[in-house]
């Protein structure tokens, strides 16, 4: 190996970016005889072990999906329910996540959220804004073709300023607009719950993302189970686009 590749391959097979559907809360209730809101409850357990996690490999980004814009489908209470808890999650944790040094930011429409908890939420990621740590992000509200139909908004806006000329209009123009910003894109998507699609999440920044789904429950995620995640991450040749032989080269073998 070169020492530009070694250098380049510190942690070679570790993702920057983790992405997650977090799916099977209800079964999980239901198999215990549980309303299934208990099942959202002990997701939000899950959840502080896997943010855990990631802060401990040093992992840059997190990304879960914790609301979609389809999700407001829902029986009434389950979804007035589940504010309730983002709202809990939120009094609760900020302040152990910025002790944490972790950088909390939330994609999604927001505007459709109860005032209160669009102020804890903005009071958050101002709080948290200039940490180092993990990037933590919550996708609340969100679509990936809405992010993506955001994005073009703001670059329309840019060409009806006179500041693009739409025919140089590349995907590098699009990209600073999406929700995710500068953070790399993610370098592995996990879904729980044994459903295998991709549910409107992450539509562009997917393009090249390993994909591990897994039938495990998502209050069942367990440390085991992210390692096993991320054993089959490392096992993967990455390409985007090239040959096999063309990324051995590149990586000095
Ligand atoms: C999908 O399970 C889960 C959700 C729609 C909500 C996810 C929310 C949490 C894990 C808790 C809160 C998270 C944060 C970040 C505070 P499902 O209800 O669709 O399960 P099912 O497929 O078994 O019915």
């Amino acid at each position: 190996m070169t020492a530009e590749a070694e250098a380049a391959s510190a942690h070679p097979k570790l993702p920057r970016h983790v992405a997650i559907i977090m799916d099977g809360n209800g079964r999980w209730a239901e198999q215990r005889h549980l309303p299934r809101f208990a099942g959202h409850t002990a997701g939000v357990e899950a959840v502080r072990g896997m943010v855990r996690a990631c802060a401990e490999k040093g992992i840059q980004a997190l990304t879960l999906f914790a609301f979609s814009s389809e999700n407001w489908r829902r029986p009434p209470d389950e979804v007035s329910r589940l504010m309730g808890l983002f709202i809990t999650a939120l009094e609760r944790q900020v302040r152990k996540l910025h002790q944490n040094d972790v950088c909390l930011r939330v994609i999604g429409e927001r505007q459709a959220f109860n005032p209160k908890l669009q102020k804890l939420i903005d009071s958050a990621e101002k709080q948290t804004a200039g940490n180092q740590g993990l990037n933590l992000v919550i996708a609340a509200n969100y679509g990936g073709r809405w992010d993506i139909a955001e994005a073009a908004k703001r670059l329309a806006l840019e060409v009806r300023s006179g500041g693009l000329d739409p025919e140089a209009i590349t995907p590098e123009h699009l990209e600073p607009y999406l929700s995710l910003g500068s953070l790399p894109e993610p370098d592995l998507f996990i879904r729980t719950g044994g459903e295998k699609r991709v549910s409107n999440f992450l539509l562009w920044q997917l393009a090249y993302t390993e994909f591990h789904f897994t039938d495990t429950l998502w209050p069942d995620f367990d440390r085991a189970a992210f390692e096993e995640a991320l054993a089959s991450f490392a096992t993967r040749q990455r390409r985007f686009g090239r040959t096999g032989k063309q990324v051995a080269q590149a990586q000095g073998y």
